[in-house]
């Protein structure tokens, strides 16, 4: 078995070749010069496993996982099994206008075209994986931010909004520590508010988790709420760190103590590592 890792996750390669003891394997990845992505495996991989790491975001990720596909299609690779740790788009994933693309469905149709397999870490929904042609499966990293988080000695798991409420029951019962929900309410796609909610936070150490952090909107409202009600320290937590625009400085003008992500995007907040979860379901 070969492992492929992709420009946006190369280090999670790495990682993951490591624990498993499978070798990684060479490529060739550049740009000519009109800005068109050049591929090559430096390796010939005809009649072996191949697994590929590569995010689909941003855009210039996508191409790159389409050319990393081919090539080991090309190459006569045996099984072909594609892990995205962060899957762009993943928030289109339905109609909520007439006339809008199923992005999430699109982007899943043209991924099982070259892959016998693809494992999606922490996808936004889990029918996203039903979108795939080819057997899907989504990886969780619940026990490695339950293991970060019993490190900071965090108290008390907080979810941003009812749909968060799974992957933070989940991690607060591998803490074995109480948990919550906010109740948040979407305006638009900048603007959120938290509906006010009594919850038992004075004086303790609290982690709020969500899968992702987009423009920092929810969870900044969250921290917020969470520091008025009394807690001591507040943790922004998530699997998928995009942190767009000004989203920092909105948690740090919360007064949020820390920002941890997992390393599905790296960052300087990428400070759970996951690839022993991936590794579990190879
Ligand atoms: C929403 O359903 C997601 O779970 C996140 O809460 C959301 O994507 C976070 O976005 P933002 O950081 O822009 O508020």
């Amino acid at each position: 078995m070969y492992i492929l890792g992709g420009t946006s996750s190369e280090d999670m390669a790495r990682e993951l070749a490591k624990i498993s003891g499978e070798p990684l394997l060479e490529r060739e990845i550049r740009r000519f010069p009109d800005g068109e992505l050049y591929v090559r495996l430096l390796k010939k991989v005809e009649n072996e496993d191949v697994v590929i790491i590569q995010n689909t975001y941003p855009d210039e990720n996508i191409i790159e996982l389409l050319l990393l596909q081919d090539a080991v299609s090309e190459g006569n690779a045996k099984n072909v099994m594609v892990v995205i740790p962060y899957y762009g788009y993943g928030r289109q994933d339905k109609q909520f206008l007439d006339g809008e693309a199923v992005s999430a469905k699109a982007l899943a149709q043209h991924i099982s075209l070259k892959a016998d397999r693809v494992i999606l870490v922490d996808p936004h929904k889990e029918h996203i994986l039903n979108f795939f042609s080819i057997p899907a499966q989504s990886c969780s990293p619940v026990e490695e931010i339950a293991n970060y988080l019993k490190k900071k000695k965090v108290e008390m798991l907080l979810a941003p909004d009812k749909g968060a409420l799974e992957r933070v029951e989940t991690i607060a019962n591998l803490m074995g520590c109480e948990y919550d929900y906010l109740e948040k309410k979407r305006i638009d796609a900048n603007t959120v508010v938290m509906e006010t909610k009594s919850l038992d936070v004075k004086n303790k150490i609290i982690a709020i988790v969500d899968d992702i952090i987009s423009t920092g909107g929810t969870m900044a409202k969250a921290v917020e709420e969470l520091k008025r009600q009394g807690a001591s320290r507040v943790l922004a937590v998530c699997t998928h760190g995009l942190f767009i625009g000004n989203a920092i400085e909105k948690l740090e003008k919360a007064k949020c103590d820390e920002i941890a992500s997992t390393d599905t995007i790296k960052s300087k907040y990428s400070k759970i590592k996951i690839a022993s979860a991936i590794s579990k379901i190879l």
